[in-house]
């Protein structure tokens, strides 16, 4: 699978998870699901346990990521319950994003690059957006000090403000700010903004 540390760690997690059967939407992706409508991109899908769910909603969805083992279940899903849903294993440090959305996700993908590619994949999922179209962003930013997932100086904690600042003359639909513990005393600090492009 190549030298990331990033993508083997979540590919032995989707592993056991697959294994488990464990399949449960986590909070970010619960607040997510009302705003998949449409064609829906969702970059760094993991277990697509969103994408799935949209797709069962009635959205047609492309769901990527590096995880061979995640997207073998997307597609495993998807082929099952015939459902409108692509999955494609990709590394997303080389990907182009193709046509446009009506939404886009990236829950908690867009830290596991250095700060030149996060930023220009931000950049590249607002350009990919139709008007009135929504981008559903969550990441990681200043104040983690859980590091473990992390390729060594292969990634990006976000400026407590940045996706605010990112999105100005965008519709801030909503826009908060969560820390939860990790192991070893250590702290993950989210931000999440989802926003329509007007
Ligand atoms: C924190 S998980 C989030 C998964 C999912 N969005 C969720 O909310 O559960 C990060 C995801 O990013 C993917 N990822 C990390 N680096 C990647 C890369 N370079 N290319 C594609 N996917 C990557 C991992 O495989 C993993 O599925």
């Amino acid at each position: 699978m190549g030298a990331n540390h990033s993508i083997s760690f979540f590919d032995n997690h989707f592993q056991k998870q697959v294994s488990e059967q464990s399949f449960a939407l986590n909070h970010f992706e619960e607040a997510a699901l009302p705003h998949l409508t449409g064609s829906v991109l969702d970059l760094g899908c993991g277990l697509g346990n969103l994408a799935i769910e949209a797709a069962r909603r009635g959205a047609s969805v492309v769901a990527v990521d590096a995880s061979p083992t995640a997207v073998a279940h997307i597609q495993y899903v998807a082929e099952q319950e015939k459902l409108v849903l692509q999955g494609i294993q990709v590394d997303l440090s080389n990907y182009r994003i193709d046509g446009q959305y009506d939404t886009i996700v990236a829950i908690g993908l867009l830290m596991f690059f250095e700060q030149e590619r996060a930023l220009a994949l931000l950049d590249e999922i607002q350009q990919h957006l139709r008007p009135g179209g929504r981008a559903v962003i969550n990441v990681l930013i200043e104040g983690t000090t859980f590091m473990g997932m992390f390729q060594p100086g292969h990634y990006y904690l976000f400026g407590r403000d940045e996706l605010a600042q990112r999105f100005a003359g965008w519709r801030v639909l909503e826009h908060a700010f969560q820390a939860y513990p990790a192991p070893e005393s250590t702290e993950k600090v989210f931000a999440t903004i989802i926003a329509e492009k007007i």
